[in-house]
């Protein structure tokens, strides 16, 4: 039998972490992105060997990590690309970053990481997700749709940029068979969240709790299966109904 093959950016911890142990555990060959050595607080077979560390916000390291990738999927297949890897930027106080409060620096580094580098990777790992019949899934936000207490206002217009970018891709790669679809999640428990989530949870959550890093990844691993087969272009919505 074949052994399908995944690759996903920020693994670490967080959603990705719960995402790769998912892939690891129905027999997927998991190959990883991040800026840090693999974490041995999130431990796989093989995970060590298949983690690629090159910083996204870097043009120059993307193009060299990119190169590095496709040498290990040795002109083979790709099944999925998981662009998980998500930036956002606070101010000193820890508090949101608004457009008065974001210099220039912080808009390129936010979508370097959260936007550009989903492309740039689709781009030149699109033949091995052609041999593949691939998925493409992006990670957006439900700050990609409205005002959000919390998210600042780089992160939240990448995020809207990067559903139109699903859209975008879903239209130009469907014909060669690859799908591309986004996930949108809500406020899930991970180190991305900021104090004050509890009072969202109690007024803005219709299921009046968090979302579990597994909940999003079982949908993402729905999505990359052939359970989802026509499934191409959508924005699957993770939030306990927050978006209602
Ligand atoms: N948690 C939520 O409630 C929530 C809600 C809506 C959307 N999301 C989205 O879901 C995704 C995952 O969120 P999360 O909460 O799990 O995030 P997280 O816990 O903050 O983890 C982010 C991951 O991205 C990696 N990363 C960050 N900057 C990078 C860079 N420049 N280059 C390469 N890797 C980088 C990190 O690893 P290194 O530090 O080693 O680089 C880490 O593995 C993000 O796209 C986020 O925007 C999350």
């Amino acid at each position: 039998m074949e052994q399908k093959v995944v690759i996903l950016t920020g693994a670490s911890r967080g959603i990705g972490h719960a995402t790769v142990k998912r892939f690891n555990a129905a027999g997927w060959r998991v190959i990883t992105v991040s800026r840090h050595a693999f974490a041995s607080e999130c431990p796989w077979l093989s995970g060590k060997v298949d983690h690629v560390q090159f910083d996204l916000s870097d043009p120059q390291t993307l193009s060299a990590g990119i190169e590095e990738i496709r040498s290990r999927l040795k002109g083979g297949k790709l099944h999925a690309l998981i662009n998980n890897a998500g930036i956002s930027p606070k101010n000193e106080e820890g508090g949101r970053l608004g457009v008065l409060g974001t210099d220039y620096a912080d808009w390129v580094s936010v979508f370097n990481v959260n936007l550009f580098s989903t492309a740039l990777l689709a781009r030149h790992l699109f033949d091995e997700l052609r041999a593949a019949g691939g998925v493409v899934i992006n990670i957006t936000s439900i700050a990609g749709s409205r005002v959000h207490p919390f998210a600042g206002a780089a992160y939240a217009a990448s995020k809207a940029a990067l559903a139109t970018l699903t859209r975008e891709m879903a239209a130009e790669f469907g014909q060669y068979g690859v799908r591309v679809n986004a996930i949108s999640p809500g406020e899930i428990a991970t180190a991305i969240l900021s104090p004050g989530t509890d009072e969202i949870v109690d007024h803005d959550i219709p299921m009046n709790r968090l979302g579990r890093p597994e909940e999003v990844a079982e949908t993402i691993y729905f999505l990359c299966t052939d359970a989802a087969s026509y499934v191409n272009g959508a924005e699957i919505h993770v939030n306990g109904g927050q978006h209602v």
